[in-house]
């Protein structure tokens, strides 16, 4: 069952959605780099620019020091992954003339942004992306050899679609679109209803 959009959206809003299931084969740098191009030219407070990505190709050890960030449960299906990559913010910027670091306080924001561009930038190229939040951010940093100034909010499974057939029992089920909220939960004129 395609989804629904209750009001008239771009298609590319209903037809994105996030599988498990990855064929695992190369991705071109090239293609890579573009989607981390849709990225950066991503609104920013101040044009600070916050969000900051380090990656993996399937096969490198980059690949596998970010696999073993994850979860066991997405290391599962994860694994099949073209690329994954790590998406991560700065916390403090230095404003132009200034020599000391402030708080940014709209980092996590504009990374959220950042991310959304690249998925979308994905999926108009025909590749899946596939946020994940269950990462253990201890030995992901490590690995990554993250400075106390920056955060990680999330690693993404980047690839082409595989069948649904080559997951994991238990996961297949799950391979399909999911709903949303009604707008009325989340979004009212004038006071906060919800
Ligand atoms: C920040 C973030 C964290 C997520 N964490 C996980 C995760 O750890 N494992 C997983 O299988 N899916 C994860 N997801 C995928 C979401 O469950 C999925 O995006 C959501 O259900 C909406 O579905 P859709 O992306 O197919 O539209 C995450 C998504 C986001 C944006």
């Amino acid at each position: 069952m395609p989804r629904q959009a209750a009001h008239p959206v771009a298609e590319l809003f209903t037809a994105r959605w996030s599988p498990r299931s990855f064929t695992g084969e190369a991705m071109p740098q090239a293609d890579l780099d573009t989607l981390l191009e849709a990225a950066r030219w991503s609104p920013s407070a101040s044009n600070i620019q916050p969000w900051r990505f380090v990656y993996g190709h399937a096969g490198s050890g980059a690949f596998a020091g970010i696999l073993a960030g994850l979860v066991p449960f997405n290391q599962g299906w994860a694994n099949k992954a073209s690329v994954l990559l790590v998406v991560a913010s700065k916390k403090t910027s230095v404003a132009p003339g200034a020599t000391d670091a402030k708080p940014n306080p709209w980092h996590a924001f504009d990374a959220g942004a950042a991310w959304m561009s690249l998925a979308v930038q994905a999926h108009l190229m025909g590749y899946i992306t596939h946020g994940m939040g269950g990462f253990d951010a201890a030995v992901l940093s490590t690995a990554l050899g993250l400075p106390d100034d920056a955060q990680i909010h999330a690693v993404v499974a980047i690839g082409k679609r595989g069948p649904k057939e080559a997951l994991p029992e238990g996961l297949k089920a799950r391979e399909e679109p999911n709903d949303r909220l009604p707008l009325s939960a989340i979004a009212a004129e004038g006071r906060w209803t919800f």
